[in-house]
């Protein structure tokens, strides 16, 4: 199987981000999802087979069955025909969008305790500034789910945790009460779909935009990339259940010992294989469907 790492369209070119390329498509933009891999924000010079359709596959199955609860970007994934039969094969990885203006917040939502959340709360007892119950152990189901935003990081920086009073800040009130309320309800929805398909949602990372007065939900959703999925029959409060996410390469790269500043070490045939694998096994564990290859 080819690897799609980088395109190059006969269309004026937006953005290219870690994963995804953006070009303008008259008044919309086109997205389209790479095969590229991304860990602690470095790209990987390999691609992962079938990543950037299993991304936009798993986005678009959302995106449906999210349309009742919040209005999305997605106008169409079938290419213009002048697209269709390119080099880099376009099919089922671009997806035609609303340009929106991005509200400039991470909406992150938390179900579980785990990742950077269990780390603040093992110091402090709160995670973003929202205090929790004392007790709690690793990858403990919260009471109720928590919205913790981060900056939307410009090239070369981290995202950073801010509390409610500097989002307020960042995006005002309205916005951020907005988004905040659309990221819980979203994550609801989703969580409960999740689990009745054996999947736990642990966590996951929401972008918003602004589209003629409008909030939107932009970018990828409840993919692997943006989302910490367990399978429920592994999970055990108090160990970091195994995940359908990155963890697997970002193990992978922590035995060799790299000290995660570019460049990426070179990933063996295995373990790119074993990351496709994982990567179209959340998306037929989710859709139900079987992953066309
Ligand atoms: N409908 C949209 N309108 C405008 N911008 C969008 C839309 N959907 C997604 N984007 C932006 O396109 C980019 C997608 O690229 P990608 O996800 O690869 O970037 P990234 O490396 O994660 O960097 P970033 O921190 O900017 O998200 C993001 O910056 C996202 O905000
Ligand atoms: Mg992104």
């Amino acid at each position: 199987m080819k690897t799609i790492t980088e395109t190059n369209l006969p269309l004026k070119r937006v953005s290219s981000g870690k994963v995804r390329e953006m070009y303008e498509l008259d008044e919309d933009l086109l997205m389209v999802a790479t095969d590229r891999l991304s860990a602690f924000d470095v790209v990987f010079s390999q691609g992962i087979p079938y990543k950037g359709i299993v991304l936009t596959e798993i986005s678009k199955f959302w995106f449906d069955y999210l349309e009742g609860v919040v209005k999305s970007h997605i106008k169409s994934i079938d290419l213009p025909p002048e697209l269709q039969n390119r080099e880099e094969a376009l099919e089922r990885r671009a997806m035609r969008v609303l340009r929106a203006t991005p509200i400039k917040l991470e909406c992150v939502v938390r179900g579980y305790l785990v990742g950077s959340g269990w780390k603040e709360y093992q110091k402090s007892g709160s995670v973003c500034s929202i205090k929790l119950p004392a007790g709690l152990k690793q990858a403990q189901k919260l009471p109720e789910a928590i919205f913790t935003p981060s900056t939307k990081a410009e090239i070369g920086e981290h995202d950073m945790n801010v509390s409610e009073r500097e989002g307020r800040e960042i995006v005002g009130k309205e916005i951020y009460d907005d988004v905040r309320e659309k990221s819980l309800a979203i994550y609801q929805k989703a969580a409960d779909y999740a689990l009745t398909k054996g999947i736990i949602l642990a966590d996951t990372k929401f972008e918003f935009g602004i589209y003629e007065d409008e909030i939107i939900l932009i970018d990828e959703v409840l993919t692997p990339d943006s989302s910490r999925y367990w399978p429920a029959s592994k999970y055990e409060e108090g160990t970091s259940p195994p995940s359908y996410d990155k963890q697997y390469v970002r193990d992978y790269v922590e035995k060799l010992g790299w000290d995660k500043k570019p460049p990426a070490p070179q990933l063996s045939d295995e373990v790119i294989k074993n990351t496709s694998e994982k990567y179209i096994e959340c998306y037929e564990r989710i859709t139900g469907r079987k992953f066309e290859r």
